[in-house]
């Protein structure tokens, strides 16, 4: 390495050590890959959740990226709804699908059990489920053991940054057999700075001596080799958070145009649960199919006060070439009082759009697939 602040992906592998699972998460992984495509269903890897980046090899501190999921959570059960098969690659301890509608911070599940005092002269007491809360969380139940039986959700978990990285390297090069069949949807939070091993302290970091100063290096920018090298063909969603909404859509272009993937889903950190907007080069416009009569609709909203990051725009200190034409827009978003409510979920427009636009990936395939 020339200069050891900046970690190529190859130099990364090389040095930092893989977690000592991930033989044991490749194996499972391998086999439910197998299984799918057996029964010819589409796979998606989600990602959800936020990484960390330990200060300590014995780790008491750590920094932490902001994500609880839901993102990730909400989207793989529309993608299963929808019958693919996920592999939900999640922060340990983050929102999964289906329990995330029970929560402990936001809808306690105690809160929705009674004890069914008829029965307390008995040994045991029964316990009942509240009647107004049954019809959800029967159909919340029913699409939970449904997908069990079915075996089409398979869960990781990771919780560092170098966790993350081995990970999504091994589950990409495993699903690649798939090729256009398969999606990854990266929608985890991951960290843009990290303390190599080799500069870790080994015992907790001691204070008394002043302020600390920790120099971290940056992690390498994994959707270059992801689309270059570890998938073969798939369709790859990578997500862009800003809290400038101006930078939106520059950066998702610019993504686009540094990794050569397909759609960048670009959210605002106050709106995400209302408004985002996808971003994909104009050539992979899917108007060769149609939308089905049932999809749910989705708004192109014509926001005329949003920014349309036209032009060229330095960021990072790189001038992007962000002409309009080269990329297309489309922005979803619904009621922010239904979002707010939980009656309307925007993952369920943004992953209809998805489907849509990965149903004309598969059919745009060589010939040769
Ligand atoms: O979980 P919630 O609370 O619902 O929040 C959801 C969310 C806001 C976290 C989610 O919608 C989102 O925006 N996730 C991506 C946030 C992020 O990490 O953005 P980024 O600009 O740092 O990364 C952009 C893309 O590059 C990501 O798809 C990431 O997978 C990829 N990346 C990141 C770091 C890295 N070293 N290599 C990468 O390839």
């Amino acid at each position: 390495m020339s200069n050891p602040s900046v970690f190529s992906a190859e130099s990364y592998f090389a040095t930092q050590p893989p977690p000592p699972t991930l033989q044991t998460d490749v194996i499972g992984v391998r086999t439910f890959i197998s299984k799918q495509a057996e029964q010819g269903r589409k796979v998606v890897l989600v990602t959800s959740g936020g990484t960390t980046v330990p200060l300590e090899l014995n780790v008491v501190r750590f920094l932490d990226n902001f994500s609880a999921g839901t993102r990730g959570a909400t989207s793989a059960e529309y993608f299963l709804k929808a019958g693919y098969a996920v592999i939900f690659m999640h922060r340990q301890f983050s929102l999964q699908p289906f329990s995330r509608h029970y929560s402990h911070s936001t809808n306690p599940f105690l809160d929705f059990l009674e004890i069914d005092s008829t029965s307390s002269r008995n040994a045991t007491s029964e316990i009942n489920v509240t009647p107004s809360k049954r019809p959800d969380l029967l159909q919340v139940l029913t699409a939970y053991k449904a997908v069990h039986a079915e075996g089409t959700l398979h869960t990781l978990t990771f919780v560092t940054v170098n966790d993350y990285l081995w990970l999504l390297r091994a589950v990409s090069q495993e699903m690649s057999i798939l090729r256009r069949n398969a999606m990854y949807y990266l929608a985890a939070a991951v960290s843009d700075f990290f303390l190599p091993r080799q500069k870790m302290s080994e015992h907790k970091i001691q204070s008394g001596k002043g302020s600390l100063h920790i120099e971290m290096d940056q992690v390498p920018k994994v959707l270059k080799p992801m689309v270059a090298e570890w998938t073969r063909e798939g369709y790859i969603v990578s997500f862009k958070l800003e809290t400038d909404l101006s930078l939106l859509i520059p950066k998702a272009r610019q993504a686009l145009q540094r990794y050569g993937h397909q759609v960048v889903i670009g959210n605002d950190l106050h709106h995400r649960k209302h408004r985002v907007v996808l971003v994909y080069p104009s050539s992979l416009s899917p108007t060769s199919i149609s939308s089905p009569a049932s999809t749910p609709c989705f708004n192109h909203v014509p926001l005329s006060n949003l920014p349309d990051g036209t032009g060229s725009v330095e960021i990072d200190g790189i001038l992007a070439d962000t002409s309009a034409g080269q990329y297309t827009e489309s922005w979803i978003e619904i009621d922010p009082s239904l979002a707010a409510s939980g009656t309307k979920e925007i993952e369920e427009d943004i992953i209809s759009e998805l489907l849509r636009r990965h149903q004309s990936w598969v059919a745009a395939a060589p010939s040769a697939q």
